[in-house]
């Protein structure tokens, strides 16, 4: 790819200058074809696959240079970070903060977005509750391949709503208002929680909890207001991510069955797609291998959202499903709520 086709991947990204990012992806795609600092960032990633989305890793980059404080004259323009100035002023202070990372912003760029979305564990948890009814056991060992960083490993520290229901902690920092109507909650203990990611990230570190917040876009304040409660969360009470690809993990833990009377629950969230065939064939057989040695439940948040165009995305058609042992137990947002059980 030459500079120009790269410039134009980044202008029609969002193709508009409607947000802080839709502003910086047009200024950024000019400077890369006149051979600013961003030609530096970019000149050894021109022939990345435009999958790689190499504009998305860098706009990530620029945000944790601005999280840490080392921008502090791009803060105004972070809606997130209580800025509300006009994005269209941005880039004459963007421009210097560049030149003055490119070694960084280098390195940013062979990062993939990273992100653990807590608000899917308003989902998981109907499979859960759902789980617990179909077994009758209460206590429970959570088992979750491809955590990234284990945020909805903490689900029962979190506090869900919805018409007519709640569940968990009443004094929690995170509150999930699923909008789900007839749900009925369980009561449960989770005894044992882990989980394993390819890049797992340490969410109760000051870096690891930068490095998620950086691919969350900043004006996106709901999720930005989610995810800083769930860390809050996660330092006072850390989890285990091993570093580990889905399959070879899970078999690892299946092998040591839980205590007499303890529910198994493998779950996991907007992971399968990315996992090779042979990774989706491995998990579905040591899970099912898994079941005749112990109670076993698997639920699964799954399902690849068309390209959102405004006012098209029907949750109820195109949502992804969360199944509990393959049966359909609800839809929802791919972030979570709202959720229609079905
Ligand atoms: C979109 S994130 C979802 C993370 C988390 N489940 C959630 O819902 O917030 C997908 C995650 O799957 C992980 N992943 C991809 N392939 C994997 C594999 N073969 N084994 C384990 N994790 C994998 C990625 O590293 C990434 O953290």
């Amino acid at each position: 790819m030459t500079a120009a086709q790269l410039a134009n991947q980044f202008r029609h990204h969002f193709g508009h200058r409607q947000h802080l990012y839709g502003v910086l992806l047009d200024e950024l795609a000019d400077d890369l074809e006149a051979g600013g600092p961003t030609a530096a960032i970019c000149a050894e990633h021109l022939d990345a696959p435009r999958g790689d989305a190499v504009q998305l890793r860098l706009l990530a980059g620029i945000f944790r240079i601005v999280l840490r404080g080392e921008a502090p004259r791009l803060e105004p323009f972070y809606p997130s970070l209580g800025g509300q100035a006009d994005p269209e002023q941005a880039w004459p202070e963007v421009r210097p903060a560049l030149g003055q990372h490119v070694a960084e912003l280098q390195r940013a760029l062979d990062l993939a977005p990273q992100t653990n979305e807590v608000g899917r564990s308003a989902c998981l948890a109907v499979g859960l509750f759902e789980a617990v009814r179909r077994t009758g056991l209460r206590r429970v060992r959570l088992l979750e391949p491809g955590a990234s960083a284990g945020l909805n490993l903490l689900v029962d520290r979190y506090r869900m709503v919805g018409p007519g229901w709640s569940w968990g902690p009443a004094d929690s920092e995170l509150v999930l208002d699923t909008q789900a109507s007839g749900v009925r909650p369980e009561e449960l203990t989770i005894v044992e929680r882990r989980g394993c990611d390819l890049a797992p990230v340490d969410a109760s570190s000051a870096d690891g909890a930068t490095y998620l917040t950086s691919f969350v876009w900043p004006f996106d304040l709901a999720r930005h207001a989610r995810l800083a409660a769930a860390l809050e969360i996660a330092r006072r009470h850390p989890v285990t991510v091993d570093r580990a690809p889905a399959s070879a993990w899970l078999a690892e833990q299946l092998a040591q069955p839980a205590d007499d009377g303890v529910l198994t629950v493998v779950w996991q969230s907007i992971t399968e797609q990315y996992w090779p065939l042979s990774e989706q064939q491995a998990v579905a057989a040591t899970i099912d291998q898994g079941r005749a040695r112990m109670p076993l439940v698997h639920v699964a948040m799954e399902g690849v959202p068309p390209k959102q165009m405004a006012g098209s995305y029907d949750i109820a058609e195109h949502g992804p499903s969360t199944t509990v042992d393959g049966d359909l137990v609800a839809r929802s947002h791919h972030h979570g709520p709202p959720v229609l059980l079905r």
